[in-house]
C-alpha cells in the first residue's frame, strides 16, 4: 500500500501533519527500522495535498508493506458500537452511578434484550465487581429502588469512598447518591465547630458523617428506615470522627420532641421535605440555619415556601443553588437560610 518513508527524527512532525489532514491510515500500523519510519496513507489520499506536505521533507510516496493494526476498544461504548446506536449508548452512559464496587445503570425498555451484553461490557471496562440496573424508580418513604443483577458478583453490599470517608451500604435497601458528594462537601464547609445539628432524613448518615469527620459537632442522624439505621451505626465505626453522630431510628415527627433545639437542621428529602418545614422551624434556635432541599423549576417557590412557614420570624438567605438536575426543567434545589 502507499506510504511515506522518512528519517526518524522528522517522522513525528510529518505524522502529526498527516493526522491533522486526515491522510494517515490508522487501520495499519506505522512501522520503523533502524533509521526510517514508514507512514501508511489512506487509500484515497489527496495527491496534491500530500505533494504540498512532503515538499518540506525531501520524501515521496512509494509502495510499502504495512501490518493491519489490531483495534482494541478503549471503553464500553466502543465495545458495543456495532450492537447499539450511539444515542442509546450515550443515554446508558449518562445514567451510570458508581457506588463502591457496583455500577448501577439504566436500561431503556427497547434495550431489555441486550441487557446482558451491556452489563458484561460495562463490567469489563469499568473493572468494578458488579453491574446492576435500575428496575424501578426511587419510591416509597425509604426512597429506595429495586435493582436487578446484570454481571459480576451478585452482591449488593459495598463500601463507597468519598473524600476520605467510607460509607457501607446496600443501594437497594437504603438511599444513597454519589452525585451529592459536592453538596455534602458544601454543607461541611458551612458548618462551624460546636454546632448542634439534626439531620431529619439522614439515610446512612452521609451528611452527618461527612460533617463529623472534620468538625467538632453533635449531630442527631434520624431516619425512619431500619436498614439506614443499621448502616449509620456501622459507618460511625468505619470512620474516624472528630464530632459525635447519634443515630436515631424513627419518624422525625415522633422523635423530635426528645431532641434538643438545633443550630442547624438538614432536610434532604426533596419531594416531601416541605411537609416537615413547620417541625423544623419550631425546633431551630433563633439564628439557626436550615439546609432545605426541594424539587423545583425555580428558586422563588422554594424561598417563599420557607419564608411563609418561618413567618413571623425573619429570614436571611445564605445561599440558594441547583444541586443537580431532577428531570427536564426541574432541579434539586438547595437552600441555606438563617431563621432569626
Ligand atoms: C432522599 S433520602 C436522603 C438520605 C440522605 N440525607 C442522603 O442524602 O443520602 C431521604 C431519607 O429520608 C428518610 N425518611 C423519609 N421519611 C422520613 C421521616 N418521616 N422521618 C425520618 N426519616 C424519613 C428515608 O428513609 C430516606 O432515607
Amino acid at each position: 500500500m502507499k506510504g511515506i518513508k522518512i528519517i526518524k527524527k522528522e517522522a513525528n512532525n510529518l505524522r502529526q501533519k498527516l493526522i491533522k489532514e486526515k491522510q494517515l491510515c490508522t487501520d495499519y500500523k506505522v512501522r520503523s527500522d533502524d533509521n526510517f519510519v514508514y507512514l501508511p496513507l489512506i487509500t484515497d489520499y489527496d495527491v496534491s495535498l500530500i505533494e504540498n506536505i512532503v515538499k518540506d521533507y525531501d520524501v515521496g510516496v512509494e509502495d510499502y508493506d504495512f501490518v493491519k493494526a489490531q483495534y482494541r476498544p478503549t471503553n464500553f461504548m466502543d465495545f458495543l458500537d456495532d450492537k447499539i446506536s450511539q444515542k442509546e449508548l450515550e443515554e446508558i452512559r449518562k445514567s451510570f452511578d458508581i457506588v463502591g464496587d457496583i455500577v448501577i445503570l439504566e436500561i431503556p425498555p427497547e434495550l431489555e434484550d441486550k441487557k446482558t451484553i451491556i452489563g458484561k461490557a460495562v463490567l469489563d471496562f469499568t473493572k468494578r465487581k458488579s453491574v446492576f440496573y435500575k428496575k424501578s424508580k426511587v419510591r416509597g418513604v425509604t426512597r429506595t429502588r429495586e435493582l436487578e443483577y446484570l454481571a459480576g458478583e451478585d452482591n449488593l453490599e459495598t463500601v463507597h469512598k468519598e473524600f476520605g470517608i467510607r460509607f457501607k451500604l446496600n443501594p437497594s435497601t437504603v438511599y444513597f447518591s454519589p452525585r451529592l458528594a459536592t453538596e455534602r462537601s458544601r454543607i461541611v464547609n458551612e458548618v462551624k465547630n460546636h454546632e448542634t445539628i439534626i439531620d431529619f432524613f439522614a439515610g446512612i448518615g452521609s451528611f452527618p458523617i461527612s460533617i463529623a469527620h472534620v468538625k467538632d459537632v453533635k449531630i442527631y442522624s434520624v431516619d425512619i428506615n431500619p436498614e439506614a439505621y443499621k448502616y449509620v451505626n456501622e459507618n460511625i465505626k468505619l470512620n474516624r470522627l472528630i464530632g459525635e453522630v447519634i443515630p436515631i431510628e424513627g419518624d422525625i415527627r415522633k422523635v423530635i420532641n426528645d431532641l434538643p433545639l438545633a443550630d442547624r437542621i438538614i432536610m434532604n428529602l426533596p419531594g416531601t421535605a416541605k411537609d416537615f418545614l413547620d417541625v423544623a422551624v419550631n425546633h431551630l434556635k433563633s439564628g439557626g440555619i436550615l439546609n432545605y432541599y426541594e424539587f423545583s423549576s425555580d428558586y422563588d417557590t422554594v424561598l417563599k415556601r420557607v419564608e411563609d412557614v418561618a413567618y413571623p420570624r425573619e429570614t436571611e438567605v445564605l445561599d440558594i443553588r441547583k444541586v443537580k438536575s431532577q428531570s427536564p426543567g426541574v432541579w434539586h434545589v438547595g437552600l441555606s437560610i438563617r431563621i432569626l
